[in-house]
């Protein structure tokens, strides 16, 4: 359902991501497991559209459409979600409306107390809160992961759910992936920690913008291990950007 053919996305002198490909199953699960610095929020960032990270070079196929001159809100509109980002406001409705907004065009609703208590949130203190700046961080966070599973995308990218200040614990974020999952949405699952790449169907490694190996979690892990720790690229040298002329 997405296929990224040798995207590259260029900073000053610097590939950040490097004529990268990758492939994403309807309703797969694809962890990527990548050490700090290495690219994974830019790569979630050049799939979700956001207006800094367009792509110089490369295919964005969703669906069999290439959709790398799309904004974000009309790759929004295809089905595409990023989680992790700084949760968007919506300041002055309450998180039930919020909750059920984010599936209008879903028949089937989902109950927005269900979606609370799989984000670990008390629905009685929450359901009819108004949506403000007494929320933390951590709140609107879970808040928005809870809006993710009301509204089933096709394609949802979690970038590190599993830090941050009040993050979820490894079984909530299980939980919470694997009923994206069931529900139909594929989901890009992108961490540091081997154990949380194993919930994946299938992992990949990212190093220094490129995917080195994709394969079942196992092999992935193993390879991580003996590969990326230490990780040897990151901290080197900026790699030259090859000019064509
Ligand atoms: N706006 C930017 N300008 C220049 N370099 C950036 C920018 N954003 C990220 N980078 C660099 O790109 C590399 C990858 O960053 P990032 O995608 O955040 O990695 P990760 O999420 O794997 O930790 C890092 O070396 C970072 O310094
Ligand atoms: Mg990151």
């Amino acid at each position: 359902m997405l296929l990224l053919k040798k995207i590259t996305l260029i900073r000053g002198n610097r590939r950040i991501l490097d004529e990268l490909n990758l492939s994403v199953k309807p309703a797969e699960i694809h962890s990527i497991l990548g050490v700090n610095g290495t690219g994974k929020s830019t790569l979630a960032y050049a799939i979700m559209g956001l207006p800094e990270y367009k792509i110089q070079s490369g295919k964005i196929l969703f669906n069999g459409k290439d959709i790398a001159a799309l904004n974000m809100t009309e790759r929004a509109k295809l089905g595409i979600t990023l989680g992790w980002q700084e949760p968007v406001r919506f300041e002055g409705i309450t998180v039930y409306e919020y909750l059920m907004l984010a599936q209008r065009d879903k028949q089937e609703k989902i109950m927005p107390a269900e979606c609370l208590t799989k984000v670990g949130l008390d629905e009685k203190r929450y359901l009819f809160r108004e949506i403000d700046d007494t929320l933390s961080g951590g709140e609107r966070k879970r808040i928005e992961l809870a809006a993710i599973l009301a509204q089933r995308p096709k394609l949802a990218i979690l970038d590190e759910p599993d830090s941050g200040i009040d993050a979820l614990s490894f079984e909530q974020i299980k939980d919470v992936i694997l009923t994206l999952a069931a529900n139909g949405s594929s989901v890009i699952l992108i961490t540091h920690h081997e154990q949380m790449a194993a919930i994946a169907d299938r992992s990949s490694v990212l190093c220094a913008g490129k995917i080195l190996k994709t394969s079942i979690p196992e092999e992935v892990t193993r390879f991580f291990r003996n590969h990326c720790q230490p990780c040897t690229h990151v901290n080197q040298p900026e790699i030259e950007v090859v000019k064509n002329d």
